[in-house]
């Protein structure tokens, strides 16, 4: 009897272990119990294996089971627009990991969504836009920016890639933090460090620590968590004090900066019941648009820069249209932009063919729906393959070759082309977008102005292949840098 009753205590307990797949949900890996399909997904740059393997064995929507908690992967032009522009894909997941994060709260982009995440990214939006994002205003602090950088790298004619970092979270900072650090503050650039560790570490497609999260107190190091949340902490710790010393010397009638207008906002609802603006819910947008600002821009002009020290003979071109469109005796501005057609088309061609964000972050479906005659449930995760789009033969001919003419006409003029989603469609896309493009474009064309750059003797060509993580950066490499002025 004893035997009999352990049997079924035993079938019961691995009965609720197993995992099933929702009616009529697409086909994907093996699911497992307990960890669903967790181990057949890879955890580096796994937005290569949607493509090259997944695609081809599944289908452009790949069914997959993270625990007991489903979620998809959505590869192919066709099936990423539509869900970067259906309304019930908008939705953010609100993981372990994100609860975790943000103080056990819903607060800023990444995580949240609803009526709360379009109060807080209108009043974003609005109010960067007024302080000069993606506008000529903030111009004078890009170009300044990149003279005090061009000045530091002269002294050293063999540089290690890396070294746009604080240069474009200076400009980015200035609007939020009304600061400008210098290139020798080693707070601010240990923070950094911590930021990119952070992102390193992560995995966009989710991790081991969502479906387990006590995993944590018995090997804090897996899935990189214990540098996130380093990384997290240390940046929280730095966004409090920064608030809390702009509230000492606030003047609502004349704001200085972001935090500024956040702290007026948050005066002005004070005492209203349910506010959506509170200190910790300032500290979670400010880390949002930090980390997405710290990471990206520099790590773009990264891609850019190893793409001219491969192709001397695209670097060539860029640097003649330069010469001849701008000169020698200023630096180039964005009234320029239309003028230089092949620069504009390089920088394209670098964001397109090693994004540094190949998947957004995750999304969530907010009502039962169907794709591509698929039953998605309401709060399946979606993982979306934005690579899948920039690396489509059908469309680009030729997309694993470096080729900027892609992007001009006979005529050699610029043409945009509606497949670049590098920063997303829809609701949800990049906030930093225009503020982005100008830093990219600006610390580009000053650079190749100034500067040639080619392997040093000896080095092997790097390579292409990305550093996974939240986002992708290349791996490290060295260039020789020349002066041309
Ligand atoms: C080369 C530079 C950049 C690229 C390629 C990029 C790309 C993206 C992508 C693909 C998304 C996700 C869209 C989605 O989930 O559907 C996104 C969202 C976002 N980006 Fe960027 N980004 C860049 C720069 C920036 C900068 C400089 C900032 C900060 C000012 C920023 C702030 C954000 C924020 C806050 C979101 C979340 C929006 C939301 O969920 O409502 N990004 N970006």
């Amino acid at each position: 009897m004893i035997t009999l009753i352990l049997i079924a205590l035993i079938a019961s307990i691995l009965y609720s272990l197993l995992i099933f797949r929702p009616k009529n949900f697409p086909p994907g890996p093996p699911c497992l119990p307990l960890v669903g399909t967790l181990p057949f997904v890879p955890s580096k740059n796994v937005h290569f294996t949607m493509v090259k393997k997944w695609i081809n064995d599944y289908g452009p929507v790949v069914g997959l089971m993270f625990g007991s908690h489903p979620a998809v992967a959505v590869i192919g032009a066709k099936q990423v627009m539509e869900v970067l522009r259906r309304d019930e894909f908008q939705g953010r997941p609100y993981t372990f990991n994100a609860k975790h994060r943000s103080f056990n709260k819903r607060l800023g982009f990444f995580f949240t969504d609803g009526p709360f995440w379009q109060e807080q990214r209108r009043f974003t939006l609005r109010h960067l836009r007024d302080l000069g994002f993606g506008k000529k205003s903030l111009e004078g602090i890009i170009v300044d920016e990149a003279e005090v950088l061009f000045k530091k790298l002269l002294n050293v004619e063999i540089q290690r890639n890396g070294f746009f970092g604080l240069s474009s979270i200076n400009v980015l900072w200035a609007v939020l933090g009304g600061v400008r650090h210098s290139q020798n503050d080693t707070e601010f650039t240990t923070l950094l460090q911590k930021i990119t560790k952070l992102f390193r570490t992560g995995n966009p497609s989710g991790d081991i620590i969502d479906i387990i999260p006590f995993l944590r107190h018995l090997f804090p190091d897996v899935a990189g968590y214990k540098d996130r949340m380093i990384g997290t902490v240390c940046s929280q710790n730095y966004f409090r004090k920064s608030i809390r010393e702009h509230m000492k010397t606030l003047d609502e009638n004349a704001p200085r900066d972001f935090i500024d207008l956040y702290l007026t906002e948050m005066k002005q609802n004070d005492g209203t019941n349910n506010s959506s603006y509170t200190e910790d819910g300032l500290i979670m947008i400010l880390l949002d648009l930090f980390s997405a600002g710290a990471e990206s821009v520099a790590n773009s002009l990264d891609y850019a820069l190893l793409y001219m020290i491969l192709n001397p003979h695209i670097q060539k071109k860029v640097q003649e249209e330069l010469d001849t469109v701008v000169g020698r005796s200023r630096r180039p501005t964005l009234d320029d932009k239309p003028r230089l057609p092949y620069v504009e088309a390089t920088i394209s061609e670098a964001l397109r063919i090693n994004p540094i964000a190949p998947l957004t972050p995750n999304h969530r479906v907010l009502k039962d729906t169907k794709l591509d005659g698929y039953e998605i449930p309401k709060e399946t995760m979606v993982i979306i393959n934005i690579w899948s789009v920039l690396s489509d033969p059908g469309h680009w001919g030729d997309p694993e070759v470096f080729r900027p003419d892609r992007f001009l006409d006979c005529n050699g003029k610029f043409v945009k082309d509606e497949w670049l989603v590098n920063f997303g469609s829809g609701k949800r896309y990049c906030i930093g977008e225009s503020l982005a493009k100008n830093v990219l474009f600006i610390f580009f064309a000053s650079f190749f102005q100034e500067f040639s750059i080619t392997i040093p003797e000896g080095d092997p060509s790097p390579t292409t292949m990305p550093q996974p993580g939240f986002t992708t950066a290349p791996h490290p490499f060295r260039m020789k840098l020349k002066q041309r002025m």
